[in-house]
């Protein structure tokens, strides 16, 4: 930062209310902003933290008529379950709206009127998509038909989501309306277009010269769009659902979500501060930060500041936009739709108390330069080997110590020797690194640095080892336990930022009134003769059962999503019946069943196929059956099938089974008893 603001303003992209919030979001946009948010307040800078719910737009309209109820419903169910569990984290915003306010709905026609009032839109006319059946224009969601690039059926006209093309609703083969299943046809309309390329100087120089220090990602992607050429882009919709257009003629017509969405940031400003919202958008003296994930960079970095350079008045431009990759979880992208996510309703109620955890996890894999990955193992050894080991373990050992050897009274220091001032000296480093990497928003590097206080804790406590030297030299254990004590505050300072929730509880603790981060890596936080509290553990470790309840979640989840998009093989060359009739298929009943030994696919059956003597099969279905519930079902085998070794046994046929969607293998079998030996045809 070059420039000494008054204030600072952050806003976090809205999510839309068509489903709740997951780790992606969390990681991606609502954790940092949330660290930075409490940060400047610890150090006293003045912030304002703007979040809101984004309730416009097609995906909510799609799952309303999907569940047959209305948008307004949708979007009331999902805004309560997002801001509750936003609040469940810890989340500080200032205020949570929603794009449905009256607030919002009046700033954003405002702002499109003021537009079009100065002459900013061009009005064009175009052919789009219409559904004859249902009278209405179609949004790129409500088309779907055969991708042009990977012939998936079912692409949606904006994008295919099997190959990951961006696709124009017009290129896709056999469009179809997901409304009435029509064939769309094109129709004209008239739409608002914002001429981007008239701001694309102003933009080039303000970000590419102005704002080389943003991240690599966000100026990379910048970049490219600039240099592709930015083209007028439609600010209008033709649909029921949306802050509707505010000039005679528009009819049918609403602001494109895109639009209205971020003007959303300005609305829930003035509905937070009726009075004073203009100070924090229209002052130079305010400093605007706008914390997103990457697939909002062009919105935030391109089409927004042209929204605001058109409407002039003073609108600051953001200052920075440190903008996130995307968290992968166990190996797999993040999808509303495939149910693969850890929403975050449900780790609250799975993991109550334990929201510190996820804050810390998440920052700790935050996807800061690069995609990451979530996985529950690393989770539950985060907190285990990080969390209980090193912060939870030092801070208990201090109070405990304190209250043994001086009943809980901080003892008064003697004269500091070399290893204690050394300890000091390594928090300043600490401190200053610390606050360096808040400032740039590397929360990652930041938050090893806060950790860092708690390892320095228990290096100093395991060097100077205050249970020996309290029979040696009892007054020199005075200072050691003075010393931890203000490292345990220095780590309820640095942490609050990351984990607010344990902070408050070692501020209690610690018996301090009130902290800044001003007092971090302090010679005398915790005074001398403050009694403190009685040591509670801070954090539990996390045991296998929990964590493999939510891996089985997820092995669910992934086997329903692999039958649901299960698509059978194409059926071989036709045959002839007599070909066919030259498979000798018989039913067997199994008489006995064993895992072959040291072969780790391999059953070996005896089958009563009818005859006196019993046939012996080897079948490649270990992995998918105890032998033992086998025993006396009945199967359907091969019985004219060559014979042949395996692993020195001799297979005299084969059993038949089917190979399911999820990779499951289920033994073909009659519905019914039938007779050991009858033939299957
Ligand atoms: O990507 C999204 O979830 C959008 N709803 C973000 C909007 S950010 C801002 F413009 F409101
Ligand atoms: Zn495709």
């Amino acid at each position: 930062m070059t420039k000494e603001y008054k204030r600072t303003l952050i806003t976090t992209a809205l999510p839309y209310t068509n489903g709740p919030v997951h780790i992606g979001h969390l990681a991606g946009v609502y954790v940092p902003a949330d660290i930075y948010a409490r940060y400047l307040r610890l150090a006293g800078r003045p912030v304002t933290m703007i979040g809101g719910s984004d309730e416009h737009g097609v995906p909510i309209t799609l799952k309303a008529r999907k569940e047959g109820v209305t948008p307004q419903d949708i979007v009331d169910r999902y805004h309560a379950l997002i801001k509750e569990s936003f609040e469940g984290l810890g989340i500080s915003f200032d205020i949570y709206s929603r794009t449905t306010s009256k607030t919002h709905h009046e700033t954003a026609s405002e702002f499109f009127r003021h537009l079009y009032d100065k002459g900013e839109f061009i009005e064009k006319t175009s052919e789009q998509l219409y559904d004859p059946e249902a009278g209405q224009f179609l949004a790129d969601r409500y088309v779907t038909g055969e991708c042009p690039h990977c012939h998936n059926q079912g692409a949606y006209g904006d994008q295919c989501e099997a190959c990951g093309t961006s696709l124009n609703a017009t290129d896709l083969i056999n469009p179809k309306s997901t409304i009435t299943g029509a064939t769309p046809v094109l129709k004209e309309t008239k739409h608002w277009y914002l001429p981007l390329d008239k701001w694309e100087p102003t933009l080039r120089e303000w970000i590419l010269e102005g704002h080389k220090e943003w991240k690599t990602n966000v100026y990379g992607q910048c970049k490219s769009w600039l240099d592709m050429g930015l083209q007028p882009r439609a600010v209008s919709r033709d649909l029921s659902w949306g802050v509707p257009v505010p000039v005679e003629g528009a009819d049918g017509k609403v602001l494109y979500v895109w639009f209205d969405a971020p003007i959303g940031y300005i609305s829930n400003t003035k509905e937070l501060l009726p009075e004073s919202w203009e100070t924090w958008w229209k002052d130079p003296e305010t400093r605007v930060i706008n914390f997103i994930g990457k697939d909002n960079i062009v919105f935030h970095c391109i089409v927004f500041p042209a929204m605001l350079m058109a409407y002039g008045d003073g609108f600051q431009l953001p200052d920075n936009v440190p903008a996130n990759e995307f968290l992968n979880l166990e190996g797999d992208k993040i999808s509303t739709s495939r149910n693969w996510a850890v929403w975050l309703h449900e780790y609250l109620a799975d993991f109550p108390g334990k929201q510190d955890v996820l804050r810390y996890v998440l920052t700790a894999n935050a996807p800061e330069t690069k995609d990451n990955d979530f996985t529950w193992r690393d989770f539950q050894a985060r907190n285990n080997n990080e969390l209980v080991a090193i912060l939870g373990n030092f801070v208990n050992r201090v109070i405990v110590l304190t209250h043994k050897y001086y009943e809980g009274k901080v003892p008064a220091p003697g004269a500091f020797e070399e290893i204690d001032n050394a300890a000091f000296a390594e928090m300043e480093d600490l401190k200053k690194s610390l606050t360096e990497n808040l400032e740039t928003f590397h929360f990652r590097e930041a938050l090893k640095d806060a950790m860092g206080f708690a390892r320095l804790g228990n290096k100093y406590l395991q060097e100077c080892e205050p249970w020996k030297t309290i029979k040696t030299d009892p007054e020199r254990v005075h200072t050691i336990l003075y010393t931890c004590a203000q490292i345990c505050a220095s780590i309820a300072v640095a942490m609050e930022p990351f984990m607010p929730f344990m902070s408050e509880r070692l501020v209690k603790m610690l018996g301090l009134e009130k902290i800044s981060w001003d007092m971090l890596a302090g010679k005398d936080l915790v005074p001398a003769g403050t009694t403190l509290g009685q040591a509670e553990l801070l954090f539990e470790k996390i045991d296998d059962a929990a964590i493999e309840a939510q891996i089985n979640r997820l092995e669910t989840i992934k086997k329903e999503n692999a039958i649901a998009a299960f698509k059978p093989e194409d059926t071989l060359p036709e045959i002839k019946l007599d070909e066919f009739a030259k498979v000798d298929l018989r039913v067997g009943t199994v008489v006995s069943c064993e895992a072959v030994p040291k072969a780790k696919k391999l059953l070996k059956f005896e089958i009563n196929d009818g005859t006196p003597k019993l046939r012996t099969i080897v079948s490649g279905i270990a992995q998918h059956y105890n032998p033992e519930d086998l025993v006396g079902k009945q199967v359907i085998f091969i019985a004219n099938l060559a014979p042949a070794k395996i692993r020195g046994v001799e297979s005299q046929g084969m059993i038949l089974s089917a190979l399911n969607a999820d990779g499951s293998l289920t033994v073909a079998g009659p519905t019914a008893k039938a007779t050991p030996g009858a033939k299957v045809c």
